[in-house]
């Protein structure tokens, strides 16, 4: 894993660490030098995870229920002891419950858009007078391609989606005077457990994954490195000018127009064939 100490000296919390794209987020990031407090909902989950991470640098397990701003109130006063004043923070927990609004229950609606969208407001706001008085951080909420493109039956996360998008752009406008950098990263189709969920909620899941695949111009899923790489990236200086951007790694996904069902396997530029 890349090791560019671009990180060095700062302190970032990691939310939704315990798994998928918060996982690989949070070694990414201790591996380029952050100290990296990785928040997860529950705890042996968390600890296991952060031992998982140990390798890469300097992590260690908080758990916090993002919804519940009590609990991310005492998960930052912990970090800020351990760890020092966070200036880097991944919004990046999030849930999706397949369904269109006819199929969909009220509860998990709401279930919803407080884990993917009040979240960000919570925990951001909770983080943010640190961010102040050190005159420069980063954000980077996780955002998705349901935030900009209607999914078949996923309604309730798309319009979460849609909103953790704008709400990244109001957040850039407001802290960019205080050296707040706020970003979203719209990823496409990710080999996580969400989306291992997705499909399977559909009636024929391998059918829906090789359509998955063949949507994206570049013949395959993501991984989360993919996405942890581009956190990275907005959260170092190299990003310093860029805030307020809904940054996409997706394969291609949302370029336009592709076909709807898999590429035929090709010769990468490595030689392999992917
Ligand atoms: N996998 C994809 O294809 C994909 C695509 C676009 C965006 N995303 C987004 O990426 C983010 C990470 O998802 P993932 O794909 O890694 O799936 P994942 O299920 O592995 O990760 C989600 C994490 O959020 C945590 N979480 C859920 N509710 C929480 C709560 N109340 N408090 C604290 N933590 C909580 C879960 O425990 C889990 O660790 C999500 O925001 C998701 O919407 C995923």
């Amino acid at each position: 894993m890349t090791d560019t100490g671009r990180l060095a000296g700062r302190v970032a919390v990691v939310t939704g660490a315990a798994s998928g794209i918060g996982f690989a987020t949070a070694c990414r990031m201790a591996a380029e030098g952050a100290h990296v407090a990785m928040v997860g909902r529950r705890e042996p989950g968390i600890r296991d995870a952060a031992e998982g991470a140990a390798g890469y640098g300097t992590v260690r397990p908080y758990v916090a229920d993002v919804t519940n701003a009590a609990a991310i109130d005492r998960a930052l006063a912990a970090i800020t002891d351990e760890l020092g004043t966070p200036d880097l923070l991944v919004n990046n927990a999030g849930v999706t419950v397949v369904g269109s609004i006819t199929e969909i229950s009220e509860e998990d609606w709401d279930r919803q858009f407080a884990v993917n969208l009040k979240s960000v407001f919570l925990v951001s706001r909770a983080l943010w007078p640190g961010f102040s008085r050190l005159g420069r951080a980063s954000v980077v909420n996780i955002a998705s391609v349901g935030s900009v493109w209607a999914i078949p039956n996923d309604a309730g996360y798309c319009a979460t989606k849609a909103g953790v998008l704008m709400l990244t752009k109001c957040m850039a406008v407001d802290g960019a005077a205080e050296g707040i950098r706020v970003n979203c990263v719209i990823p496409g189709y990710v080999e996580t457990g969400m989306i291992r969920g997705y499909f399977d909620a559909q009636p024929d899941p391998a059918a829906a994954r090789r359509q998955a695949v063949g949507l994206h111009p570049l013949g395959r899923l993501g991984t989360p490195e993919d996405v942890a790489s581009a956190c990275a990236y907005l959260c170092s200086d190299d990003a310093s000018w860029v805030t307020g951007s809904a940054f996409t790694v997706d394969g291609g996904v949302t370029a336009g127009l592709h076909g709807d069902s898999p590429p035929e396997p090709h010769q990468s530029a490595m030689g392999g064939t992917r």
